[in-house]
């Protein structure tokens, strides 16, 4: 499995000699496990033709704003939205400017306008052009408004002039593109994530559970071992495969998931509770199937272990986060969550209406002792690591100089 494993990565190709080496970064974007669309500006397909990154990235490469033929098959909006890191290389002197002051007058700006994802660029110039103030004002604002610059690199330019200027080489920029990702925030960290719902079974054959899918859950899970953490995933049934490099539990029921999370929390650091754990259970399970005879049936159901409370509660706990599942007062409930079980976290999500549950997209807000932010509406993937580099920037400013 590549390094940019299931990553998607959208490559801007502007003007410049450079634009030769954007084939040889397709190909190995995509050897290391990346889904790579392109995108290039009129004056890149001086340099390189759409056809050569079209083969390459197996995709159609999208030229043109107002193209209405690619717009029914994916808008630029949706095309921003798609990605998840979108990367400009060569980045050319002219599109730094354009950046800047924030045009929207092709694709390529306009993707980089509507991006909601780290953005990179990778300047390749003369280095004339490159030292010139102008571009080196430009560059200033762009890092300011969080644009990541890789490189460029000292050495001889196409132009026969030596110095900085060249564009950084493909293996540099996948390598810088991969950590990235895997900015192993968390490296050295265990990280325990519940997901899922529980079954609390009535009889043989009928249970209690609710509709979690298990996504958000094995999203964090995911992006934890993406920032380097050893993660284990303590799940209850969903048709979910596990992600790469975590070790899963499986449990079905509360029980059997508050033993499962007690067993292994010894070493944890970091716990994350996303299973909708059902919060009870039945006094009484039936060994044979429930007949339906009676006109009426009544079920004693009993409390069923908190088990984010027990874990916060211990006396040298792990950082721990909680989610809350709400469908009405969402701040008031979840800053009562956190205040009550003493976590150091909480992720609140609105449940009424179809939302978050059993769907592939959400939205979060993250609250904390005197702090809190919104995550946006997104794929359950993006939110999950949104949501888990927060948690490292609260953990290392809770525990400073632990692992990194
Ligand atoms: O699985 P998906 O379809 O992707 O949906 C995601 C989700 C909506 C399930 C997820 O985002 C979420 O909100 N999970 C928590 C659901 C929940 O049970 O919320 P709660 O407000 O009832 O519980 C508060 C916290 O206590 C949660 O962290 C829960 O895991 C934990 N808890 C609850 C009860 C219990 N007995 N033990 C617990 O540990």
């Amino acid at each position: 499995m590549g390094v940019l494993a299931n990553k998607r990565v959208l490559l801007g190709v502007t003007g410049s000699i450079a634009a030769y080496k954007a084939a040889d970064l397709v190909r190995q974007l995509r050897e290391q496990g990346a889904t790579v669309r392109v995108v290039m500006t009129r004056s890149a397909q001086e340099f390189i033709t759409p056809l050569t990154l079209e083969a390459l990235s197996g995709h159609p490469v999208r030229r043109e704003l107002l193209d209405t033929g690619e717009e029914s098959a994916m808008g630029h909006i949706d095309l921003a939205r798609w990605s998840d890191v979108v990367l400009v290389a060569p980045a050319s002197a002219n599109l730094l400017a354009r950046l800047a002051h924030g045009l929207a007058d092709d694709l390529l700006a306009t993707l980089c306008l509507a991006a909601d994802v780290p953005v990179l660029v990778a300047p390749a110039m003369n280095r004339q052009m490159w030292m010139n103030p102008a571009t080196q004002a430009n560059v200033q604002t762009l890092e300011q408004r969080g644009i990541r610059r890789l490189g460029p690199a000292l050495g001889e330019q196409a132009c026969g002039e030596t110095g900085p200027g060249r564009m950084l080489e493909p293996r540099d920029l996948v390598q810088q593109l991969a950590a990235q990702f895997n900015g192993g925030q968390l490296s050295g960290l265990h990280v325990m994530v519940t997901a899922g719902p529980t079954r609390e079974p009535i009889d043989p054959v009928r249970y209690i559970s609710n509709r979690s899918s298990g996504r958000m859950g094995y999203a964090v899970a995911r992006a934890a071992a993406e920032a380097g953490a050893e993660v284990t995933l303590i799940t209850g049934p969903v048709a979910l495969p596990l992600p790469e490099q975590v070790r899963g539990v499986t449990v079905d029921t509360a029980l059997q998931m508050r033993d499962a999370v007690i067993t292994e929390i010894d070493g944890t650091d970091i716990f994350i509770a996303a299973a909708a754990v059902a919060d009870y259970r039945s006094v009484d399970v039936s060994s044979q199937k429930i007949k339906k005879t009676q006109s009426r049936v009544e079920l004693t159901l009993e409390k069923n272990p908190d088990i984010l409370g027990e874990v916060a509660a211990r006396p040298r706990p792990p950082f721990t986060v909680g989610f809350a599942a709400e469908t009405e007062r969402l701040r008031e409930q979840a800053l009562d969550k956190l205040i009550n079980k003493r976590l150091d976290m909480i992720a609140a999500n609105d449940v009424s209406a179809e939302q978050a549950f059993d769907r592939e997209d959400n939205a979060l807000e993250v609250y904390w002792q005197g702090g809190g932010v919104s995550l946006p509406r997104a794929g359950k993937e993006k939110l999950a690591r949104r949501l888990v580099a927060l948690v490292a920037d609260r953990f290392h400013a809770k525990h400073p100089g632990q692992a990194h």
